[in-house]
């Protein structure tokens, strides 16, 4: 019998690009690989790659070079790249990049049996093609990593916004919106295995639609199909563009107990001169009315947010504007991060990349500071409070303690007592550092 071969994974970005692994993983357990245990011993090596910052597709690089000798001590190692930076460069990483076999885009993933075979007569293999309409709807992931309690489910794929800064819309393609059944399916599949908390996934999931025959399915109302598949089925979302973020979505959430309490908005900046030449949509003002409406309906709602400083032209009074609206919206989570030009995005072309680093260094410095200031603050208030906890997993500290998350997505350490991973747990919290809240089991 033909010994199977065996493939390891690794995967670089966000959320969606681990999503999309999984829809790998899938395909090619379909076409008789195994997963590797660890790279050493692996046949088929697959990088998925994230091109949203230089420093991202700087860690790719770096992790091709250390490569390189496992492909010199066995020539027949085959190795790929996916995802955005494959999109992005294209034939030109083959040039680049000498010990690589393979490079497939975003919507290119159905192909990689039959660029497998290309591969193995001896030559290089590429797709980067982009579709209209992939969505990946009839693949079913397999879940190779994780806790077995989480799962991601990708809702719809692409991203049309055009801000100024991001490679997306040209890595990942035009927007399309997944079959809501085969979600649905999804979510009750899930739950029949034992996963407990789902996160719909799309780089902007406000403008999912689904249109069958002129019925519509906008994604308010998707939540609520899904979250209706069971009462125990946590969901979550993410990312949510403040432009789409309607008052009927905050509804539907409120609707919902198991539609957990936490919306990450990424804010990018809060000066509207800014969000203007970042071509964002939205002005301060109506950023912050969002956030209001979020306060009126969902009262117990965390919020997040994504900043990037030194954008083009970027003041020093656009940035206070930014540490004033970071103040007003009492953030509880924050990414952050430095401008990085993309090569061919409507900021690369039209504006300069003018603040200098060192600029862009202090002001993420004094962004990250207040971040924490926030965080702990936000942390501190819940001091006293009983939350529901889904016990994900055992602490990396000890062992006689579980870790899980509040439906506000904040991380809660207790002790173990009889409870299992899976199990909802109500916590009391007695301490917390701006990362986690620390609590006790209440009996109930
Ligand atoms: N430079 C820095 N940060 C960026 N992001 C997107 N593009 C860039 C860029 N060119 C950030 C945004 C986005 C998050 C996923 O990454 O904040 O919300
Ligand atoms: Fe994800 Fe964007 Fe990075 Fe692509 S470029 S992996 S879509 S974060």
């Amino acid at each position: 019998m033909e010994q199977k071969k065996k493939v390891f994974i690794e995967t670089y970005g966000c959320q969606m690009n681990f999503s999309d692994s999984e829809i790998v993983g899938s395909i090619l357990l379909e076409n008789d690989y195994i997963p590797a245990a660890d790279m050493k011993t692996a046949d088929l090596i697959l990088m998925n790659t994230c091109s949203i910052r230089d420093n991202a597709e700087q860690r790719v690089r770096k992790r091709l070079s250390e490569l390189h000798s496992l492909k010199r001590k066995n020539p027949s190692l085959v190795i790929g790249i996916l995802g955005c930076m494959a999109e992005r460069l294209k034939d030109k990483l083959l040039e680049e990049e000498k010990h690589i076999d393979l490079i497939v885009g975003p919507d290119g993933y159905r192909s990689l049996p039959k660029l497998l075979e290309q591969v193995e007569s001896g030559q290089k293999a590429i797709n980067t093609l982009l579709s209209i309409d992939e969505t990946y709807a009839d693949i079913n992931p397999v879940r190779l990593s994780g806790s077995g309690i989480t799962a991601f489910i990708s809702i719809m794929r692409g991203c049309e916004n055009f801000c100024a800064y991001c490679v997306v819309p040209y890595t990942r393609g035009k927007e399309r919106s997944r079959n809501p059944r085969s979600i649905v399916d999804e979510a009750i599949n899930l739950y029949a295995q034992g996963f407990r908390e789902i996160t719909l996934l799309g780089q902007n999931v406000n403008s999912y639609l689904w249109n069958e025959e002129g019925s519509l399915t906008d994604f308010p109302g998707l939540l609520r199909q899904v979250a209706g598949t069971h009462p125990e089925m946590r969901v979550r979302f993410a990312t949510s563009h403040p432009k789409d973020l309607s008052d009927n979505l905050l509804k539907v959430m409120a609707d919902f107990d198991n539609v957990c309490k936490a919306i990450h908005l990424p804010v990018q900046s809060g000066s509207s001169r800014m969000l203007s030449l970042m071509n964002r949509s939205y002005s301060r003002e109506w950023y912050m009315e969002r956030v209001e409406a979020i306060r009126r309906i969902l009262p117990d709602c965390s919020i997040s947010t994504d900043i990037i400083t030194g954008f083009c032209g970027e003041t020093e009074e656009d940035h206070q504007e930014t540490l004033s609206m970071m103040r007003w919206a009492e953030y509880d989570y924050a990414y952050m991060f430095k401008y990085s030009e993309r090569p061919n995005t409507i900021a690369a072309k039209k504006y300069r990349d003018d603040v200098p680093e060192e600029v862009k260094s202090s002001r993420l410095d004094e962004i990250i500071a207040l971040q924490q200031e926030l965080s702990l603050k936000s942390n501190r208030d819940d001091i006293g409070k009983v939350f529901c906890v889904l016990a994900e997993g055992t602490s990396k500290r000890s062992v006689n303690h579980l870790f899980g998350r509040n439906s506000q997505n904040k991380v809660v350490v207790f002790e173990k007592e009889n409870n299992k991973p899976g199990d909802y747990v109500n916590v009391k919290i007695e301490s917390c550092s701006a990362a986690t809240l620390k609590g006790t089991v209440i009996q109930t």
